[in-house]
């Protein structure tokens, strides 16, 4: 089958399309032949070797797909041949087939469009347990969300007003990006923390340096700033205890490679929910762009040029392997 490899570490070019054997699933897994596999920023760090050794061998990307069952593993009694499910791709979803375990992938109800589908597993997910998971939203509860023009981001306005949040500021590197994500306020970064300064119960830093500098400088009394990526770059450093202390704030993390490993549970919940709310159209997540597998080098370069509004798709036929 045909799959997206990295070859080495380095720029899009290092991506390169290849022939490899079509995974077999074992007894708790699916094996899913991918219409749609997500573009997602974790596939570009992954591809620059921010997570991998430079002399690694190649490796494929990709965390998310949509497509339809081609065979279930003996142990698999929810999911079915010929069924349309999206989850998570363990075995990378830029590729032909995947193999995945059965609790990471869910049927998809009919009101769903495929692309659609295909677009939600890692923001939704993310989105969801940023704010409910991690930071524990309570009703009425203000919430910034940081990086608010990108995938996870335009979700998560969406979603803090689902959960119940009160008022919801967006950000991004300019106020005109940020209005894409339809919040009630929407600044650039430069102007962050006048006239939102102590006013916000949740911060979520995807962004790092001095755009999580001045989020955290928005909360309030108890505020909880949830980090979960750090794309400009910058060092990673926490603030100091004493003002966490001394301002009544907490700083927590969330990982959802973890809790794909450890707390499947928790993914089916949110699943629910997100599917539900897709399906009744409360949920959207705009597709930016649909390229063919062979492009994913084009559709990194895209990701990297902070052009993009919303979620870029490789378009994959996956009944030719
Ligand atoms: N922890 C987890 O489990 C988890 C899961 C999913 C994603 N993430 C992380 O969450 C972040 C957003 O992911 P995504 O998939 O939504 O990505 P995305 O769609 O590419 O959006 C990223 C956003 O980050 C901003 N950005 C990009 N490069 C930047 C830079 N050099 N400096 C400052 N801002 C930059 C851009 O906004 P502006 O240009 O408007 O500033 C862009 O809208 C990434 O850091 C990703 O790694 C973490």
């Amino acid at each position: 089958m045909k799959a997206v490899q990295a070859v080495g570490a380095g720029g899009p070019e290092v991506l390169k399309l290849v022939d490899v054997a079509v995974p077999e699933p074992g007894p708790d897994d699916v094996q899913i032949a991918v219409r749609f596999a997500g573009v997602n920023f974790a596939d570009v760090n992954a591809r620059r070797g921010t997570y991998l050794p430079p002399d690694a061998p190649p490796r494929g990307l990709g965390l998310d797909c949509y497509g339809e069952v081609t065979a279930v593993g003996r142990n698999v009694r929810e999911l079915r041949p010929g069924q349309r499910v999206a989850g998570f791709a363990t075995t990378a979803g830029y590729a032909q087939v995947v193999v995945t375990p059965a609790t990471l992938v869910w049927p998809v109800p009919d009101g769903v469009r495929d692309e659609t589908a295909a677009a939600f597993p890692v923001v939704g997910h993310t989105a969801y347990h940023l704010l409910a998971t991690a930071a524990r939203l309570q009703p009425g509860e203000s919430v910034l969300v940081t990086a608010a023009a990108g995938g996870v981001g335009t979700t998560a306005v969406q979603v803090a007003r689902l959960l119940g949040a009160g008022r919801v500021v967006a950000a991004a590197g300019s106020a005109a990006r940020a209005a894409e994500a339809g919040a009630d306020v929407s600044v650039g970064y430069s102007r962050l923390d006048p006239g939102n300064a102590g006013r916000i119960a949740i911060a979520l830093d995807g962004v790092g340096g001095a755009v999580r500098r001045h989020a955290l400088d928005c909360l309030g009394l108890f505020g909880r700033l949830v980090h979960f990526g750090n794309s400009c770059g910058e060092p990673e450093e926490l603030p100091p205890l004493r003002e966490l202390r001394e301002r009544e704030l907490a700083v927590c993390g969330l990982h959802l490679q973890r809790l794909r490993r450890e707390r499947p549970d928790l993914l089916a919940h949110s699943a629910q929910a997100l599917l539900g709310w897709l399906a009744s159209g409360r949920l959207r997540i705009p597709v930016a762009e649909v390229l063919p597998l062979e492009h994913a080098a084009e559709a990194h370069r895209k990701l990297e040029s902070r052009q993009v509004k919303g979620k870029l798709l490789l378009a994959v036929d996956g009944s030719k392997p």
